[in-house]
């Protein structure tokens, strides 16, 4: 399978070398409460980041901000080196972001194709639905994903957890991502899908994908993660990479705010 064309070159303004993705300084607050303060991210083509942090840390919110749910109140995004101006989901996926998130919201009584092209329908010449083109490309789509799905013809209803997180990623991707953002993906599957998922973020990742993996447990994302991101209280507790520091070091991150040293402190890191 050939990697997808990632040519930032052709993009004028756009720089080849930068991150994929730069979230600076970013914050919003929703009533008196901040929600995201502060916060700074990068993300590179190949990678593997993920976000963690306790329930109500502020990782979803900040995502929300990338995929365009959310206007932050202020901060910068920066896509290939570029500004970008990111107000809506639409423009989110103008910039090859797509979001896959907890609730997966499948639409259960159609079947895999008609969920992956939901909203983004392939019409034939005489502006019907053209469904031979949708369910081959779907299973073109599926055969990079999971190799043994086979259940085209059923509604999504009657999947499994894993096939349906499979249907969910493989409508994300179809339309040229660059950036795959999953919140929480495996949090309702069990053991064995959850390794799939996995096993399909890592295909994804040797395709030059940059992805965000998001979970308040540590032990989804550190097999995966190339780095990690600690989120606490709405502030970055600081950043590292996976191989620089322990699982406990992690935790220690996650729980108590404080910063190892093989980790880059961010401005919530507890001081001490
Ligand atoms: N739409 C919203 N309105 C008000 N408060 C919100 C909203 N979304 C999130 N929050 C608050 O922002 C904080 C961060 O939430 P969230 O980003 O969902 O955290 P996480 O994903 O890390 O569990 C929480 O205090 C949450 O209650
Ligand atoms: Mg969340």
């Amino acid at each position: 399978m050939t990697a997808p064309a990632l040519a930032p070159t052709e993009i004028p303004g756009q720089n080849p070398d930068a991150p994929l993705v730069e979230m600076r300084h970013v914050s919003i607050a929703f009533g008196g409460i901040k929600a995201v303060d502060d916060v700074s991210i990068d993300l590179y083509r190949g990678e593997v980041v993920g976000l963690l942090g306790h329930n109500g840390a502020g990782k979803s919110t900040l995502i929300k901000i990338l995929s365009g749910a959310y206007a932050p109140d202020s901060g910068e995004i920066r896509i290939n080196g570029a500004p970008a101006t990111i107000a809506t989901p639409r423009d989110a996926k103008a910039y090859g972001i797509e979001t896959i998130y907890q609730t997966l919201a499948l639409a259960d009584n159609v079947d895999a194709a008609a969920n992956i092209f939901l909203g983004r329908e392939i019409l034939t010449r005489w502006g019907t639905l053209d469904d031979a083109e949708m369910e081959s490309r779907a299973r073109k789509v599926m055969a990079r994903l999971n190799p043994h799905f086979r259940r085209f013809k059923e509604p999504v209803r009657a999947l499994s957890g894993g096939q349906r997180q499979s249907v969910a990623i493989a409508r994300a991707i179809q339309f040229d991502a660059r950036i795959l953002i999953m919140d929480e993906p495996t949090a309702a599957l069990g053991p064995q899908e959850t390794k799939q998922v996995g096993d399909l973020t890592l295909s994804l990742k040797r395709e030059g994908l940059g992805i965000f993996l998001i979970s308040h447990d540590i032990h989804d994302v550190f097999d995966l993660a190339d780095r990690v991101y600690v989120m606490k209280n709405g502030k970055l507790v600081g950043s590292a990479k996976v191989a620089d520091v322990t699982k406990d070091e992690v935790l220690g991150m996650i729980i108590l705010g404080k910063c190892p040293p093989g980790a880059i402190p961010g401005p919530g890191a507890a001081s001490g």
